[in-house]
């Protein structure tokens, strides 16, 4: 087909990143999330309900995107902000998830900060992989996906993945991940 055939032809944009903070300067979508959206993600949920009430339900994470229409085809990106700290012992996350394309790949890049990529499969098999700034990591077809930032700042990454891929939250709010991200003793433990 040729171009001038394809209904709704995306004219070409662009989109500016500030490398040195991680952050993309006009954003069209600002998710935000809590510390009260995480209500069943950590081990300690005394530990979670505390900090919401005594910190005031502060900032977990941030995902900032310039959508495109949601067809295969299209290439949806994003930047993904995840604050630094803990819950008890365990490091700040993000919820995961699969997508709702299951066969969806995704690729991160690390700009900012330091900690892993946690993947699970729906059989069970697991992987982490460390992300440091200037680290890709690329999630293959089927693996659910979760940032987790053991460092002292926001862990920043750039990710990529086909434009129809949608979300899929529910699976791992039920299975949730084999395995957790702690500090014991002063060094990262996973178990
Ligand atoms: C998109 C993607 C990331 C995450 C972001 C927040 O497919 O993997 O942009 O959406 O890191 O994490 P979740 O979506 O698990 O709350
Ligand atoms: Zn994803």
């Amino acid at each position: 087909m040729k171009p001038e055939e394809i209904n709704n032809l995306l004219m070409p944009f662009s989109v500016e990143l500030n490398l040195e903070t991680g952050e993309m300067l006009n954003p069209k979508n600002h998710i935000v999330r809590k510390a009260s959206d995480m209500k069943g993600y950590y081990a300690d949920s005394d530990a979670l309900n505390n900090l919401i009430e005594k910190k005031n339900d502060p900032l977990h994470y941030e995902v900032f995107e310039v959508p495109v229409p949601a067809e295969s085809g299209q290439l949806m990106y994003c930047i993904s902000k995840l604050q630094p700290g803990k819950i008890g012992d365990e490091f700040f996350m993000t919820k995961g998830h699969y997508h709702s394309i299951a066969e969806t790949a995704e690729l991160y890049i690390c700009l900012r900060g330091k900690g892993y990529m946690a993947m699970k499969t729906s059989a069970g098999k697991w992987n982490a992989q460390k992300m440091t700034r200037g680290k890709m990591v690329y999630v293959p077809p089927c693996w659910a996906h979760r940032s987790i930032n053991t460092g002292k700042e926001p862990l920043i990454s750039f990710c990529v993945y086909r434009g129809d891929a949608g979300h899929n939250y529910g699976d791992i709010e039920q299975e949730g991940f084999p395995k957790r991200i702690f500090e014991r003793g002063g060094k990262v433990v996973i178990e």
